[in-house]
């Protein structure tokens, strides 16, 4: 397990953040990678031009970066809760939960995360995490898969008050309404990813697979704003990863 310098000057950044998208899409897609790399749209510009535009400088930090990254790596800490997530080998180079980062009061410019929230019991516990770290004026830059296409398409959208009663009740990874909901409305629904068949139960909870909850941008939006984040940003389709919403918000206090 690499831990990382809370004042972040020891962590090894990396100028090439291509490197880190194409590596897994060649493993995944073989010959199929070098097509889709070169293909703008699929190579996540409008994505990566959001994060350009809402946090032009400074230190940033993705949490749960898994397979690939569009983060600037030049200075981004790529961080992953699981060393090797269920799905493939994360190319986290330094590993810790979302909800415990080794981080003092307002290090960061930004944090970055794109399908992770949804993968955390306690949601709120997290984004306090991510609040406390980020510098008055740093973004958080969040990309969610929307109800309506992914595979919670059956599961009710998760209110705000239930995400207060989780924070309140310190719901943890082993919570089994959560884990029950999903089984239910997604697995007896004949709708559980392929990746994950082969997979033990046990196990789907332990390395943070399974979906908690299920959210829409508005969901989101009245979210951050009940944490006191000023939302800049919203798209409820995002152009280069259509199973997905943004919301970018910032830390104004
Ligand atoms: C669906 S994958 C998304 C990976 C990548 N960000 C992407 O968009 O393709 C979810 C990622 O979140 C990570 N994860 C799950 N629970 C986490 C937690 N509590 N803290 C940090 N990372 C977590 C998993 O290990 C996995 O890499
Ligand atoms: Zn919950």
């Amino acid at each position: 397990m690499k831990k990382i310098d809370s004042t972040v000057e020891n962590y090894p950044f990396e100028s090439n953040d291509f490197r880190h998208y194409f590596q897994n899409l060649y493993r995944d897609r073989g010959i199929k990678a070098f097509y889709q790399f070169l293909n703008r749209p699929l190579r996540r510009s409008f994505s990566r031009s959001l994060i350009k535009k809402y946090a032009p400088v400074g230190l940033g930090l993705e949490v749960g970066v898994g397979e690939r990254t569009i983060a600037p790596t030049d200075r981004t800490i790529l961080s992953d809760g699981f060393a090797e997530h269920g799905v493939g080998q994360s190319i986290a180079r330094a590993y810790f939960k979302g909800d415990d980062t080794p981080f003092e009061d307002e290090t960061l410019s930004f944090v970055l995360s794109e399908h992770v929230l949804e993968h955390i019991p306690n949601p709120i516990k997290s984004l306090k995490e991510w609040i406390r770290i980020l510098k008055v004026g740093g973004k958080l830059i969040i990309f969610l898969p929307h109800k309506e296409r992914t595979n919670d398409c059956h599961r009710s959208v998760t209110s705000l008050e239930h995400l207060i009663s989780d924070y309140e009740k310190d719901v943890s990874i082993n919570d089994d309404t959560h884990f029950q909901d999903w089984w239910e409305n997604v697995v007896e629904k004949g709708l559980m990813p392929e990746h994950y068949k082969h997979i033990p139960k046990d196990e789907l909870i332990s390395t943070g697979s399974v979906h908690h909850h299920v959210w829409t941008e508005k969901e989101i939006i009245e979210l951050f704003e009940y944490l006191g984040l000023k939302v800049l940003f919203y798209d409820p389709k995002v152009y280069d990863r259509r199973d997905s919403f943004a919301v970018i918000a910032e830390k104004t206090s």
